[in-house]
């Protein structure tokens, strides 16, 4: 068999690479750094005229590109989307499930409508792709899915549950998948990115939240440009690595949470005081913290 072919196919051809959410942020410059690379890439969201735009920065740096719109919500566009790329290019090299929304606020404060877009969009969207892209790659024999979780998904996010339920199910999800898929010759990262220089803070919907106040908290955060963490990324898929998280000092976090799990709690605990401080609403009566029982006998 010869480098370039599989068990079951051929690569030639050029590359091709799908992008959802590649209107803005990091699909954007996910897109770029494939283009980059040689790659054709479609630049799918639900976003047209972000969308031109990127094809358009991507034609001026020289490189491939073409929009599509797409909902990911709409199982039955991202599966045409998949097919038409599938038809067109003879392959699919790369999947990247990457659109998703953020949605900030008390768990009490959201209704099921809340709910269901943010599954809808975070988590459909992932299997959507998922769905129409792994029996391609099975087929043919090589592929990479890559799928945009987040830092949030290494633990918990008070006040962004929901947020955090998506992430978690994407993450989970993925490295399950990443060890289903590599017999078949496909290959399978989670993208976990964490305080990323992108609109995803302003276009966020704060939920009886004061955004001003949630973007000042943000602002805070030293952030990393999309650019930065694209590059990251791709270098991570080209490793085969499992769960890429790009994030200054996780390891040491890790290392230091697992030794001091105390801290940790209280680092939670600040994290959920601070955020409760852009509520818009009533102030929130704090329960008082619940009292270790002594046995009397
Ligand atoms: N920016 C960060 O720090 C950060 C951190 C963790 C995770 N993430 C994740 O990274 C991914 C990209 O986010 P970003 O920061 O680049 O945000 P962004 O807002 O810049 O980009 C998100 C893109 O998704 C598109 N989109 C939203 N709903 C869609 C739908 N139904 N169908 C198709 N496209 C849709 C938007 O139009 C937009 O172009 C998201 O999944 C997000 O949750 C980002």
């Amino acid at each position: 068999m010869g480098k370039g072919e599989s068990k079951q196919g051929t690569q030639q051809g050029r590359r091709i690479a799908i992008v959802t959410g590649a209107a803005s942020g990091i699909g954007r410059a996910i897109a770029q750094e494939l283009a980059g690379r040689d790659i054709d890439v479609i630049v799918a969201d639900i976003n047209e005229a972000g969308g031109n735009q990127t094809v358009e920065m991507i034609g001026k740096a020289g490189g491939r590109a073409g929009f599509r719109k797409l909902d990911v919500t709409d199982a039955e566009q991202v599966e045409a989307l998949v097919q038409d790329a599938y038809r067109q290019y003879g392959r699919l090299d790369y999947m990247f499930n990457n659109a998703g929304i953020s949605m900030y606020g008390e768990l009490y404060d959201m209704t099921l409508p809340h709910w269901q877009r943010i599954m809808e969009v975070n988590l459909w969207g992932v299997i959507h792709g998922i769905q129409a892209a792994y029996p391609i790659m099975k087929k043919q024999g090589f592929g990479h899915i890559a799928n945009t979780s987040s830092a949030t998904a290494m633990g918990p996010a008070p006040t962004a549950a929901a947020y955090a339920t998506t992430k978690h199910a994407i993450l989970g999800l993925t490295t399950s998948l990443h060890y289903e898929a590599e017999s078949f010759g496909v290959k399978v990262s989670a993208l976990c990115p964490a305080f990323v220089d992108t609109p995803i803070f302003a276009a966020s919907e704060g939920i009886n939240m004061d955004k001003a106040k949630i973007e000042a908290q943000m602002n805070k955060q030293k952030k990393m440009s999309p650019e930065e963490f694209a590059r990251l990324a791709v270098k991570g898929l080209e490793r085969n690595q499992s769960v890429v998280c790009p994030m200054p000092l996780r390891r040491t976090m890790d290392v230091f949470f697992a030794l001091f799990p105390a801290a940790h709690r209280s680092l939670m605990r600040l994290v959920c005081r601070v955020s409760r401080e852009a509520r818009s609403v009533e102030p929130v009566t704090e329960a008082a913290p619940i009292q270790p029982t002594r046995s009397s006998g």
